[in-house]
């Protein structure tokens, strides 16, 4: 990917901070550069979207965000990346409190081999909430900005293997949201979700009709040709 990243013009929130900022972000697998001087400020509580062709390398700028590509061998980052002004390779970074703040869908869907309330649960159990009541809570509220309540309220208990594609990408926007990230990490989160419509907005993000309630910072990334799907969505 190479710079040339152009903030979407929807910049009329009030609040302007940056959330995240990268500077000369070379990265590289081995001895192969998959991103190149990549300079960007993601400002806080908006939807920012990366838009480019198969392989150009937006998967890999979202991964270097919550580190994720620390995990494969012979990887190199040069450049830095700060989260409010921290920067996220620091040696006295928590990786695991970064990974709260910074969320993550992935392209593929990945839900755990739990029940559908389990999956949603997972996160905020593992961050010390066991109280039932509040747990069935954020369950529900996570489903339903995901958009999918309607379809599994009466079988919570089962598998979340049983569900379609697209209900398995929203059950994991559903776990994504119950843990409350700072920022939001969206890799192609439509892909298994048709006919889309994409919009997006300061308030929230608004996938195949359904309407994630976000009010942090998203970060989206989309093919090239969703771009003409954008340029719909804003007529
Ligand atoms: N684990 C890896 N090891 C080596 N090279 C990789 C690895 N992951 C990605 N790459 C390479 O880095 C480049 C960028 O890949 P990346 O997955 O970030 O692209 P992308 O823009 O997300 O593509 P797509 O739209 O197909 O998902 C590609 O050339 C890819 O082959
Ligand atoms: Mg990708």
């Amino acid at each position: 990917m190479q710079n040339g990243l152009r903030q979407s013009p929807d910049h009329d929130s009030k609040d302007h901070a940056v959330k995240l900022t990268l500077n000369q972000v070379n990265f590289f697998y081995g001895d192969r550069q998959a991103l190149f001087k990549i300079d960007v400020e993601i400002i806080k509580n908006q939807v920012t979207s990366f838009i480019g062709p198969s392989g150009c390398g937006k998967s890999t700028l979202l991964r270097c965000l919550n580190r994720l590509n620390d995990l494969v061998e012979g990887v190199r980052l040069e450049g830095t990346m700060l989260l409010d002004g921290i920067d996220i390779y620091g040696p006295n970074v928590d990786i695991t409190d970064l990974r709260k703040r910074v969320g993550m869908v992935f392209q593929k869907s990945n839900p755990f081999p739990k029940s559908i309330y389990e999956n949603v649960a997972y996160g905020p159990r593992l961050h010390g909430i066991r109280n039932r009541g509040r747990l069935d809570q954020i369950v529900e509220e996570g489903l339903i900005g995901a958009g999918l309540w309607e379809e599994v309220k009466d079988r919570l208990q089962a598998s979340a293997f049983g569900l379609s594609g697209g209900q398995q990408q929203r059950l994991c926007i559903a776990r994504a949201l119950a843990v409350k990230p700072d920022v939001l990490l969206m890799d192609e989160p439509c892909s298994a979700l048709d006919p889309v419509q994409y919009a997006a907005g300061g308030a929230g993000v608004r996938l195949d009709g359904i309407h994630v309630p976000w009010r942090n910072s998203g970060v989206w990334s989309h093919k090239a040709d969703i771009y003409h799907d954008f340029q719909e969505a804003d007529r």
